[in-house]
């Protein structure tokens, strides 16, 4: 039986409306046509280069884009299509985000107050201890405010706050940066014990290598967009298992695969390549590449390449 994704991303486009010189507006595309879901009891981890778009992917579910974006494409969740007021709505409660940046912290509220509300009922209590405890945050912690905190202190009250949200959908902006390991394979399994309660969990990382190892599929971004969506067992196997050529390239790239650089640059999005836009990095490129690229079914995952087998 075919499972309902609780998010989906049809289709997204996102571009800011700049100034560039004097007062001429131009539009900056910086995600282009991005399709992705999430279902219940599953972690999607979201893997690609700085400035890829995944915070902007994770803002625009949120209903959290400046003033200068607009947006195309749609959001979904249970199947609904989210307006701005009903992300509005669902933020916090049904959708819940650990912020990339600590300092979405509010500097004048106790941690405490962040993580469970001002008057929270006895089991929300029991659970923050739980979870503090697990994060080996000392008793006390949660009198502290944020200017106290260490940045790794911070970036645990973040996770812990979405955790306790008790939202089906947590996207986790990169969690992980400031942890020592340990702490970071916590983080990690906590989101996949919430997955496995049947919540859904969205995994921005650059920890790839953990987040194969306990996400269920894997979407590579490059460029705004997606370029590759495949099991997280497919991106354990290695390039053999994988369908494009930036995911190979982005599997070897990894410390214990060789470090192997990928030659070039991501474009800007002021210059964006027509057709593929992995094309001016792509040594398999050919001029069909110019063309627009859709995601096409390969071996059971997603691809956007034209010469993906
Ligand atoms: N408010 C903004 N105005 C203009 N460009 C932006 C804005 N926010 C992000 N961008 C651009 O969009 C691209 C994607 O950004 P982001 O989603 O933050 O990337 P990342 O994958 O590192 O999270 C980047 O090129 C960034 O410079
Ligand atoms: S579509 Fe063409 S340029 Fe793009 S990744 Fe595939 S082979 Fe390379
Ligand atoms: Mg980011």
């Amino acid at each position: 039986m075919k499972r309902q994704p609780v998010l989906s991303v049809e289709d997204l486009s996102v571009s800011f409306r700049m100034y560039d010189t004097g007062l001429e507006q131009a539009d900056l595309q910086v995600i282009s046509n991005l399709t992705l879901d999430v279902c219940p009891g599953e972690i999607v981890a979201i893997a690609g280069s700085s400035g890829s778009g995944k915070s902007l992917l994770a803002h625009a579910v949120m209903g959290l884009l400046p003033g200068n974006a607009s947006v195309t494409g749609k959001i979904l969740y249970k199947g609904m299509l989210l307006s701005q007021k009903e992300k509005e709505k669902l933020r916090g409660k049904e959708i819940a985000l650990v912020p990339q940046s600590v300092s979405y912290l509010d500097p004048l509220m106790t941690v405490g107050a962040q993580v469970t509300g001002r008057t929270p009922d006895e089991k929300t209590l029991k659970a923050q201890k739980e979870i503090f405890q697990r994060f080996h945050l000392k008793e006390g912690t949660e009198k502290l405010y944020p200017f106290q905190l260490s940045g790794g202190m911070a970036r645990r009250i973040l996770v812990s706050t979405a955790v306790l949200s008790n939202a089906q959908i947590i996207l986790a902006d990169e969690p992980t940066p400031g942890l020592d390991l340990e702490m970071a394979v916590e983080a990690l399994k906590i989101f996949r014990e919430l997955a496995d309660e049947g919540k859904s969990v969205l995994l921005i990382t650059h920890d790839i290598d953990l987040a194969f190892h306990i996400a269920d599929r894997v979407a590579v971004f490059y460029a705004g967009t997606t370029v590759e969506i495949a099991d997280a067992e497919d991106f354990q196997k290695g390039p053999k298992a994988l369908r494009h050529p930036y995911s190979k390239a982005l599997w070897e790239a990894l410390p214990q695969n060789g470090f192997k650089p990928i030659p070039g640059f991501q474009p800007y999005a002021k210059d964006l390549p027509k057709g593929c836009l992995f094309s001016p990095r792509c040594p398999y490129k050919t001029e069909e590449c110019e063309k627009e690229i859709p995601m096409t079914k390969v071996r059971g995952g997603y691809v956007r390449c034209i010469h993906a087998d």
